[in-house]
Order: C-alpha cells, then structure tokens, then sequence
C-alpha cells in the first residue's frame, strides 16, 4: 500500500499512518474495525478526502461521518443566500464522502445507533463527544483521531499501535472527587466544562459521582473533557467498565494530581459561560445532537406553548432519531409551538452565519464555544424554554 501498489488514495492515507505511528513510536500496525470521521466541510476537510477520493481510495471498514449542514431546510426557512460559496465547500466534501465509501450518516453521536463499537473492539474514532464515550463508557479501544486519521483508518483498516490501543495508557492519572451535585444533564456539561480544563491532557478517575450517570449525561462530560481539555478517556470508579474498583482505574499507581469539585466550582462555571443579559432572540438545542430521551424531554416542556415574537429556535438531532421522535410525535409538538427541529447539521456550520449579531441561549457549553451567536446565555433545557416562550404559558 505504501508503494503505490493498490492505488494513490490508499498511498496517501497509508502516508498519513505510518507517520503517524513513526511520530508515536508505534512499533507495528493493527486492525480496526470500525472508524467515525468528524467530517467538517470546510476545505481541510475537502483537501484530504478529495486526495483520497481522487486517488481511488475506498473505505474497508464502516466509516461514518459528522453533520455537515442540510442547507436545503435552511434555504427554506431563512435567507442564506449569501453564504453559497461556503455551501459549495460543504456539497462537494459530502460527494467526495460518498465516493469514498463513508456512511453518510451525518451525525456527531454514531456511537448511539449508526457505529456502535463493542468492549474490546479497537476503533479509529474522531469528534469530541465519541472518543471519550467509546473508550470509557463503551470499553472500545481508540486514539484521539482527527478527521484525516480517522479517514485514512476507514481507507486502511488499520491504525498504529499506540496510545490507548495500549492497555498500559489506559490507565487513570488524576483523582477528582465529585462533591457537586450533579442533577441533570447540565450540570454533568458544567463538569465536563470544569474538569477538562483544569486536568488537561490526562485520564481523570472520577470518585463521589452517586449513580450511573444518563446518556446524555454520558455525552455532555465526554463532549466538554474533551473541548476546554484534550481527554480521550476517563473513569467513574466503580461505574465504568474499566474501573471496577481503585486498583483497576489508576494500574495501582498513584494519582499525579487530585481536585475536588463542589456546587461552587460549578456555580463559578456556569457564571464565567454566560455573555449576555437581557431577552434572547434565537436558541440552540443538540450540540451534541439531541438522543430520543432529549427530544421527548424538550418536547414536553413546549407542549401547548408559542415561541415569543421574533424568537427562533432549533432542535439539531440526527435522521435516525429524528424519525423516531417523529414516531412518537415528539416532532410534531415541538413544531407546533414554532421551534424547528433540524438533521444533519452542525452548529459550526455557515448556515447559522444569520445569529452571529443576535443574542442566543443554549444548554450546551460548546455551542456557546463556539460563538454562533453574539452574546450568549448558558443554562438548562428548561431555563432555554422559559426563556423562549410567551409569558404566562
Ligand atoms: Fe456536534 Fe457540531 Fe456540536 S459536531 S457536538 S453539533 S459542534
């Protein structure tokens, strides 16, 4: 592959691993079997997967890929004329996607129903939710990827053997006592928000956390560890599968560092996200993308209820789930009170260029991350609704 022998797109992507595992140390390669690509459609992205494409490449294992933008919806509901160049970008990377072989799956949670890995199983998987989750909660095995590994995994087969493909860094580093109490699936963004920042680059084994968290709480720690940090992996003693007890989370080292989190540091969290004061004009819900559980909890909060004059508001989830929240009518309800609810999208996309200038409210710290709005609020799901609706309802 490396010579050239099974095509220039294979080359490349053998390329791209070999100096990879060079750069790492790695001394051979070993198979994968499953690999997310957080596809952007933005021009790196379009380079590497249009070399491949171009070049013959074609995935041999499942490969899925990110939300880009479903820039039709957009077209349909606000005036994104002036954004087409950047849509071009994003068409032409889905293309080049779709030759490749990837599974079009545009979603930034796969790890939930379209690419599900099983304990054990070693995974090339990019996006800032997914590497956390299958590594930690799921006991799959992969390195923090980017999109281009990631890619050249599903091209290859194959990735170096280094990192956490390694069970001896795999290990817990540092020791964070939970003190806070962690109600609901913001506060778990909050500590994930918190945490990520203060450890950094380690595996932080975290002790106090009373039950197995949600899904979705799941999702928002692995998302934040791994956007204000760059955690791959942690542990909740006696809950994550590889941390049955003390000994198995830290390999009988001692922790390099230990923090405690109470209500404040997650007080003081909350407050440093916030930008804005005053009513909003627009909100953004699933950053990470909404699961089943989320869209039936949002709808229940709008049932019955009319968005304020001049707000909009936007529910992002993936196709698979949103046929199914459409099933159980939870699509419905939420359109009723005149939210959208949008697939295949991600909030780093031009089409939400239109709420750079207006003042928006989310519950997810990375969206907020990264600013699609002016000034921004950062709260609970039901403090987006309240903030939203008419009065009285
Ligand atoms: Fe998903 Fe994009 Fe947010 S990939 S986690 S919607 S930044």
């Amino acid at each position: 592959m490396l010579k050239g022998e099974y095509g220039e797109g294979t080359q490349n992507a053998m390329e791209l691993l070999v100096a990879i595992g060079e750069a790492f140390d790695a001394e051979k390669m070993i198979p994968v079997t499953r690999a997310h690509a957080a596809s952007s459609g933005q021009e790196g992205d379009l380079y590497f997967v249009e070399m491949l494409a171009r070049g013959g490449a074609f995935c041999k294992i499942p490969t899925t890929t990110n939300p880009i933008a479903d820039f039709e919806y957009f077209q349909k509901v606000i005036n994104i004329a002036d954004e087409h160049e950047e849509a071009s970008v994003a068409w032409k990377t889905k293309d080049y996607y779709r030759q490749i072989g990837a599974v079009m799956s545009w979603s930034c949670i796969p790890y939930l129903a379209e690419n599900i890995p099983q304990f054990g199983e070693h995974v090339a998987f990019s996006e800032s939710s997914a590497t956390p989750y299958v590594n930690s909660v799921i006991g799959a095995l992969t390195n923090r990827e980017s999109i281009q590994t990631a890619l050249a995994a599903g091209v290859i087969g194959e990735t170096p053997e280094y990192g956490l493909h390694l069970k001896e860094n795999r290990k817990g580093t540092v020791l964070v006592k939970v003190e806070a109490n962690l109600k609901d699936g913001y506060s778990y963004s909050l500590l994930g928000q918190y945490v990520g920042k203060k450890v950094g680059y380690d595996i932080p084994v975290f002790v106090g956390i009373p039950k197995r968290p949600t899904i979705d709480q799941y999702i928002n720690l692995c998302a934040m560890l791994n956007v204000t940090g760059a955690i791959p992996m942690f542990h909740i003693l006696g809950v994550t599968v590889e941390a049955k007890t003390e000994q198995e989370a830290f390999a009988g080292n001692a922790p390099k560092d230990k923090i405690t989190v109470t209500d404040h540091e997650l007080r003081q969290t909350h407050e440093e996200l916030q930008t804005a004061t005053g009513a909003i004009d627009a909100v953004i819900l699933g950053c990470p993308h909404y699961n089943l559980d989320q869209m039936a909890e949002v709808a229940k909060l709008l049932r019955g209820k009319k968005l304020r004059d001049g707000v909009s508001f936007w529910v992002n989830t993936s196709a698979t789930t949103k046929l199914l929240a459409e099933r159980a009518g939870h699509v419905s309800v939420i359109e009723e009170s005149g939210a959208h609810v949008i697939t295949d999208t991600c909030i780093d996309m031009f089409c939400w260029n239109n709420l750079r200038e207006k003042t928006g409210m989310t519950d997810s710290p990375k969206c907020a991350y990264y600013r699609r709005f002016g000034p921004v609020k950062v709260g609970t799901v039901e403090e987006c609704v309240a903030a939203s609706v008419e009065k009285g309802e």
